[in-house]
């Protein structure tokens, strides 16, 4: 009776596998900070990705970490950028998963801000253009979305003014609309090597107060183009998937961050809590406060529990 009363289902279509990618061969380096989760080469990847499609995950999430980093992010539209490899040989090999990329520049600066800086300060408008010129440059290797996740204001615009005019008309833009400055993150900067070093992320991120502001820059995202949502991080910000959820007919995505699945592994490490069980209800809860599509670390161990 409990399973056919159940009011929210939850499967792995809908659960998407974060990635990190980096040059090289054989390299498999374990984030410290994320029990279970690896910076990769590509050949690695491919593994990764085989299960993801083996079980029948939604996608992946590509994010690069360049060798070199500078300071205008020139590695993040590089051809044979790390990114741009994985998409092209995920494409090849597993044509029916769906390659998602995340476009910022904070992995390619060298300050680690998502953007220009000009005089200590992030510029949005200047970082407009290569935001621009790297989701074309994800395009062209053949990424099927692209995820803006810098929260300059415009850049949904811009994006989609270059995929069209470059031909990729069909490439979808899936905006981190409603990304609050969250302490969550800690654990991702270690994993893209992207900590800011210097100031943080405030002045172009949502304060966690805030949840009128975030249905403003969703409404800001979708009127420029996006053609699906994502809020950011997800556990902490369930009123706010459930606010989107309620205010668009545009597919809602939510991010369990880096910290929201470290809290879970760590005090699973200590005994303190069912790993499985909070994993699974984590997710769910997610699920039933509105979210179609659910980027998570834990992607491949609910899909092989919710396929029993
Ligand atoms: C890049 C970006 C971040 C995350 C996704 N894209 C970090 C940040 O904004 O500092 C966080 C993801 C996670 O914590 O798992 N801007």
């Amino acid at each position: 009776m409990r399973r056919l009363f159940s009011e929210t289902d939850l499967s792995p279509s809908r659960l998407v596998l974060p990635l990190f990618v980096r040059d090289g061969e054989n390299v498999r380096n374990p984030v410290r900070s994320m029990p279970g989760v690896s910076q990769t080469s590509v050949d690695e990847m491919l593994r990764d990705v085989a299960r993801a499609a083996e079980h029948q995950l939604g996608g992946v999430l590509l994010f690069g970490i360049p060798e070199r980093k500078d300071a205008e992010g020139s590695g993040a539209w590089s051809e044979d950028g790390a990114v741009q490899r994985a998409t092209r040989a995920i494409k090849r090999e597993f044509p029916g998963i769906a390659v998602i990329t995340d476009v910022c520049m904070c992995e390619y600066m060298e300050h680690g801000h998502c953007g220009v800086v000009i005089d200590g300060e992030v510029d949005n408008d200047a970082t407009l253009e290569l935001l621009a010129r790297a989701a074309a440059s994800h395009a062209a290797a053949g990424a099927d979305i692209v995820a803006p996740s810098d929260m300059m204001d415009g850049r949904v615009a811009a994006i989609r003014a270059r995929l069209d005019s470059d031909g990729f008309q069909s490439t979808a833009i899936m905006s981190y609309a409603a990304k609050h400055a969250s302490a969550f993150y800690g654990p991702f900067r270690d994993a893209a090597e992207s900590a800011p070093v210097f100031g943080d992320r405030r002045g172009y991120q949502m304060d966690p107060a805030n949840a009128r502001e975030a249905m403003r820059e969703v409404q800001a995202d979708l009127d420029e183009g996006a053609d699906a949502i994502m809020v950011k991080p997800a556990g902490p910000c369930l009123d706010i998937i459930w606010r989107v959820r309620e205010g668009t007919e545009h597919p809602v995505a939510a991010y369990q961050v880096s910290g929201e699945y470290a809290m879970i592994k760590a005090a699973a490490a200590l005994g303190s809590i069912d790993e499985a069980a909070a994993m699974m209800e984590s997710l769910t809860a997610i699920r039933r406060a509105g979210a179609d599509i659910i980027v998570t670390y834990f992607a491949v161990e609910a899909a092989l529990r919710l396929r029993g």
